[in-house]
């Protein structure tokens, strides 16, 4: 007989417990010079899981979204290598039948939140009726999630679902629940995949952790 696929929907989020550096599939990683490797306390997630989840991530949103055309809403800046891969693995599994749109929120100034949120860029006038999935890059406090996800609900969508790269193990001063959530991480500040840190490093393809001289030298 056949064997048959059957598939389960996407696993459930992976917890990362260790800060210690994982180099498999950190290609990247081994072309930086030893002074630039220096700014990184090491890879807490390399590229290559990061895609693998992406794909289970594009499959169970088809399986959840059947005869629906799913709206995709991305907050800049950090989401966009998410999304960006997101789409590309949606495209092949479920075609081209989705709309997106960005929003630009800010709530970062160097490593700390300010709690403060500026909707930089946020135009919600056109989602009425629509299943709207948010993409974050990461829910630390849940101050930004939560804010964008209140906003959106006063323009009467049909649904609301949030899926984000990575869920950061702290206290939720806001509590969100991700539908969608990659990675669980322990409380360390991140860079690399979209993530900043004051606008630099967001271009790596490896989420890493900073190291305290890769503190000082970048702040
Ligand atoms: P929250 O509002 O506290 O949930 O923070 C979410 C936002 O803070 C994210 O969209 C990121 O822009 C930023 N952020 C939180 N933790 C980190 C981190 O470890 N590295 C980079 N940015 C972070
Ligand atoms: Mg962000």
């Amino acid at each position: 007989m056949e064997p048959v696929n059957v598939y389960e929907g996407l696993s459930p989020v992976m917890s990362i417990t260790t800060t210690k550096p994982s180099y498999i599939g950190a290609e990247e990683y081994w072309r930086l010079e030893d002074y630039v490797k220096d700014d990184f306390a090491g890879v807490l997630i390399p590229n290559a899981s990061i895609r693998k989840r992406i794909k289970d991530l594009s499959v169970a949103i088809r399986d959840d979204y059947k005869n629906k055309n799913p709206h995709f809403i991305w907050v800049a800046d950090g989401a966009w290598p998410f999304f960006r891969d997101f789409k590309q693995h949606y495209r092949e599994v479920a075609g081209n039948g989705f709309t997106e749109q960005l929003s630009r929120v800010k709530s970062y100034d160097g490593m700390s939140s300010t709690g403060k949120r500026k909707f930089l860029d946020v135009d919600f006038s056109d989602v009425a009726g629509k299943d709207i999935v948010l993409f974050e890059d990461i829910i630390d406090t849940g101050g930004t999630i939560r804010d964008v996800f209140d906003y959106l609900q006063q323009h009467d969508p049909a649904s609301v679902r949030v899926a984000t790269l990575l869920d950061k193990r702290v206290e939720k001063t806001h509590p969100v629940k991700a539908d969608y959530a990659l990675f669980s991480i322990p409380d360390e500040f991140v860079v690399g995949y979209g993530l900043d840190y004051d606008d630099s490093c967001r271009d790596l393809d490896d989420v890493y952790v900073l190291s305290e001289s890769g503190q000082r030298r970048l702040a």
